[in-house]
């Protein structure tokens, strides 16, 4: 029998190909712009230039200053260059990060964004905004933010450094998980992600074995391209909430954050959501990592691609376990496993901890 869902599909045109960079100019026509504000952080700047030299005169101004989780102050300065500009249309090119900041002037402007990712994190798929005020991030749902066309080019991704694609991949897979158990997931979304996370689980070991592989790179954007529509079409559970608590109050890295946690994360759910866990354990299997446990199989895939699997060595501290615990239980994440303390505690001494789920964890970490 099916269940009942809702099926609910942001319109964004996506355009995938090796080499696609070319086609931002017909893209941004499409889209009606004729003067856009570019932006593009540091290590992405070649490709920014590239655009910029094709574009000519539909470059309108460029905006460099891109900053993780889009502080406050970022956000009204990249408005105010847009609005200096006389831009009637965005391009992000980049990360989360680059694709964070236009979405920060969509908010305000309303502006359409065309966006090129070059990581694995999915923002460009999503109708979701976050801002950075102090140590305080917001996020929210609004349509004007969802990019109006998507340029996926692999060929942008091979200057991805390893560590940061690793952890990137596993942010992607993240996404996939706490969308299958998402109430309410689609059929449909629900294939999908389980694709995802087989396209994701067969490349990210070839890429870990061979950075320059463009196959591989080709293969693990497409599975963040569903993560990121897995994303934006379903609710997220408390993987994350913890991961928006470890980034905002503890300013720990996003995706490494992810990386660490997901796997503990996937175990806590274990036995609340059986028909997901099939889906995550067929898909694993699907694309080469062999386990009959999904949350050992998602440990053993970080750990094949090196990619973080502890918050100790992203610098959390095990003293700050109850705070982040009480953050997460306050704020009751939709998630298939009521969200009690216990629980809570358990996990992130797990994912503190970083052994492979179902190995138990030190007696000085359960006594701290
Ligand atoms: N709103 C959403 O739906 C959503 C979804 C996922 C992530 N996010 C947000 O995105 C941010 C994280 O994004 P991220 O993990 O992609 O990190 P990021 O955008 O900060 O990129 C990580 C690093 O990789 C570099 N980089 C990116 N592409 C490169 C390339 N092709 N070659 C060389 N270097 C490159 C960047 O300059 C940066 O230094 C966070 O703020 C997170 O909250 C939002």
């Amino acid at each position: 029998m099916v269940d009942s869902f809702v099926h609910e599909v942001p319109a964004a045109r996506v355009v995938f190909a090796n080499g696609a960079i070319g086609e931002v100019g017909a893209e941004l026509d499409r889209l009606g712009g004729r003067h856009a504000l570019l932006i593009a952080g540091g290590p992405e700047a070649e490709y920014a230039d590239r655009i910029a030299q094709d574009l000519g005169p539909a470059i309108a101004a460029r905006f460099s200053d891109v900053v993780m989780h889009v502080p406050v102050e970022i956000a009204s300065h990249a408005t105010a260059a847009a609005r200096d500009a006389g831009a009637d249309a965005i391009i992000s090119l980049g990360g989360g990060s680059s694709t964070g900041v236009a979405k920060a002037i969509a908010l305000e402007t309303g502006l359409p964004i065309l966006a090129v990712p070059t990581t694995y994190a999915g923002s460009e798929m999503t109708n979701i905004w976050g801002l950075t005020e102090g140590r305080r991030k917001t996020t929210g749902r609004d349509p004007r933010v969802l990019p109006r066309t998507v340029i996926y080019d692999p060929e942008l991704t091979v200057s991805l450094p390893l560590d940061i694609a690793v952890a990137s991949g596993m942010n992607a897979i993240a996404h996939l998980v706490e969308g299958l158990y998402a109430p309410g997931i689609s059929p449909v979304m629900a294939l999908q992600a389980e694709e995802g996370i087989r396209a994701l689980a067969s490349a990210l070991p070839r890429l870990a074995a061979n950075p320059g592989d463009l196959t591989a790179r080709g293969d693990a954007l497409y599975g963040a391209w569903l993560a990121g529509w897995t994303l934006g079409t379903t609710g997220m559970g408390i993987h994350h909430k913890i991961c928006h608590t470890l980034g905002g109050t503890y300013n720990l890295p996003h995706a490494p954050s992810h990386s660490a946690v997901i796997a503990y994360a996937t175990d806590f759910n274990a036995g609340h959501a059986p028909a997901a866990m099939a889906a995550i354990t067929r898909a694993l299997n699907a694309g080469g990592i062999p386990c009959d446990n999904p949350a050992q199989g998602i440990w053993d895939l970080a750990d094949r691609i090196g990619a973080p699997l502890s918050l100790q060595a992203l610098g959390f501290e095990l003293g700050s376990i109850d705070e982040a615990t009480a953050i997460v239980v306050d704020a009751q994440p939709t998630n298939p496993r009521p969200v009690e303390s216990d629980g809570v505690r358990a996990l992130l001494i797990a994912a503190y901890e970083g052994t492979r789920p179902g190995a138990l964890v030190s007696t000085e970490a359960l006594s701290g």
